[in-house]
């Protein structure tokens, strides 16, 4: 086994380990908790719900971890399990609460989940469906969680606005869904209650009982059976999970059905198969890479139509750009390459490459190991800044969907011109040699000490060379550890963390599920050239 295979074998085991977590929290336990109570583990209502021997893409599993919520610790999977499935063929976004995470409560990471994927829901038109089954606002973060914009109102507006576009809020309540939480069920196109285990109310019974004295029990006050033959806030009673979920699956058959606007070749297989990105990709981010290697194990038949190969040799080429197509579907794509540093060449040969590809309609993949811009005087002078800002502006305004995947470095103005997170990708998956932060360790640390070191000296206190080697470590430790995926994914900076053999399958369903609304027309601001 080569060395580097052995070591990307040994990173994505930790992601395993980590992922475990997130699917038994709780343990046995609370499997047991759940059955004395009628229910399944969340993932087996969703496999139940979606297409039989259809995949659930399920959405940044790692989320929730090493968070610094007083009293708290980790939130496993932010308490919510969130994700893509076809349901009658259909792509749609599948919420569940996971009641085994302090009966599925929201932090402001369960909320930030929950909201990003009714983001990706609004953007491409998916039908949602929600398993809810949570105590609401973690209450003593209440300020963090209540009060504003992104926090917890803005799941019921969410699910308002997407239905009046015609997307189908569907929520099936397996539990307790106490004040601002009752609004899911409330504010769903339909609703799903199930019989001695659905609760629904503005106010609990202790809450009611406190407000007016009146003395109730959760089920006369707010039980399937009230929603669904008294108060009409809910339209389906089911008499256990089972049924709910064949209940809700029977609403979504009565759907019209998708269309991709993008056509579709025949599937063929990559040239050599995924699985050689273990033996091809050196174990850290800073090492030289060939996109051609990369683009080959990702590519129908390894067919790589590149644009401008030969231009500006070792300055354009440090990032390629070209055609492929992925399981059938055409794709540009725009990859670093070698040690992925971006010259004005590169920069410029991106922007038209963004430019043509949004002409054409056809989407972009970003596949981003890069460290930065050029700097220094030659690049300065030559038009680094306006180059870059034109890549960043291309990025910026094409409309076709643009999808991004860090497989190296991912520094500075590099992550905006490879479609970081504020560029909006559709969809923005890490891998385990991904490295999200403003630059790297190394030169954080040189740049903070330089920093430090002119304050100590103008304190009349200059750093002895024990200290001045103690804050660079201290940096560089800090750095590297938030440019971390896990770090990244704890706090939803990525929608996955891909291990290499499920990079071809999910960069597929990306382009599938990105083009099921129609791709606007292309409309660029003002570039310099
Ligand atoms: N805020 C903070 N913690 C909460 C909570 C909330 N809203 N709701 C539940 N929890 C915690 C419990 O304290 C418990 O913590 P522990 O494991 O550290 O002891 C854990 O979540 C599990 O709760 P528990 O009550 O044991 O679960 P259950 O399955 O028996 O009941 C509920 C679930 C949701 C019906 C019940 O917890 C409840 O009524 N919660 C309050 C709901 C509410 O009034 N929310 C208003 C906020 S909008």
């Amino acid at each position: 086994m080569s060395e580097n295979r052995q070591h990307w074998l040994n990173e994505e085991a930790k992601l395993d380990e980590l992922v475990q977590k997130t699917l038994w929290p709780g343990g046995q336990k609370a499997i047991d908790r759940l059955a004395k109570q009628g229910k399944k583990p969340v993932r087996e209502l969703i496999d139940r719900l979606i297409d039989p021997g259809t995949q659930f893409f399920e959405l940044s599993r790692i989320a929730g971890f090493g968070l610094d919520y007083p009293g708290v610790g980790d939130v496993p999977c932010a308490g919510v399990v969130t994700g893509l499935g076809k349901i009658y063929g259909n792509w749609t976004m599948i919420i569940a609460n996971d009641p085994r995470v302090k009966a599925g409560t929201y932090f402001p990471i369960t909320l930030k989940k929950h909201i990003r994927a009714q983001a990706i829901a609004e953007e491409n038109g998916l039908n949602c469906v929600y398993i809810a089954d949570s105590g609401g606002a973690f209450l003593p973060m209440q300020a963090e969680v209540f009060p504003d914009d992104g926090h917890f109102g803005s799941m019921f507006y969410n699910m308002a606005r997407m239905s009046a576009k015609g997307l189908r809020q569907i929520t099936m309540s397996t539990g307790g869904n106490t004040a601002g939480g009752a609004y899911i069920v409330f504010m769903a196109c339909e609703s799903v209650m199930i019989d001695k285990m659905s609760y629904s109310f503005l106010g609990g019974p202790p809450l009611v009982k406190m407000a007016t004295g009146e003395v109730i029990s959760a089920e006369e006050l707010g039980g399937a059976k009230v929603h669904t033959h008294i108060s009409g806030g809910a339209d389906h009673f089911c008499q256990n999970q089972d049924e709910a979920v064949d209940r809700v699956r029977e609403i979504l058959s009565l759907t019209p059905f998708q269309k991709i606007h993008l056509h579709r070749y025949e599937e063929r297989p990559s040239s050599y198969p995924i699985d050689k990105l273990y033996d091809i990709l050196p174990t850290t981010g800073s090492q030289v890479i060939d996109a051609h290697a990369i683009i080959e194990t990702i590519a129908d038949d390894g067919v790589f139509n590149e644009y401008k190969k030969h231009y500006a040799p070792g300055r354009g080429d440090n990032l390629v750009t070209g055609k492929i197509r992925l399981k059938g579907y055409p794709a540009g794509i725009i990859a670093s390459n070698k040690i992925g540093v971006i010259f004005e060449e590169a920069a410029r040969k991106a922007a038209e490459w963004i430019v043509r590809c949004s002409y054409e309609k056809i989407p972009l993949i970003f596949l981003q190991g890069s460290p930065g811009y050029m700097v220094g005087s030659d690049a300065e002078h030559s038009g680094i800044g306006k180059y870059g800002a034109d890549m960043v502006r291309a990025v910026s305004c094409a409309q076709v969907p643009r999808i991004q995947l860090v497989i190296g470095q991912d520094n500075g103005a590099a992550n905006y011109g490879m479609c970081g997170r504020a560029y909006k990708p559709k969809f923005l998956f890490h891998t385990m040699r991904s490295r999200t932060s403003v630059m790297s360790g190394k030169s954080a640390g040189g740049v903070l000490l330089s920093i430090e070191d002119r304050k100590r000296e103008a304190g009349g206190k200059p750093m002895t060379d024990e200290e001045r080697n103690e804050f660079y470590e201290k940096m560089v430790q800090k750095y590297d550890g938030e440019a971390h995926p896990f770090f990244c994914g704890a706090r939803l900076l990525s929608d996955r963390v891909l291990k290499f053999m499920e990079i071809r399958d999910w960069l597929a369903m990306a382009i599938e599920v990105s083009h099921l609304r129609p791709v606007g027309e292309p409309s660029f601001g003002n570039f310099r050239f």
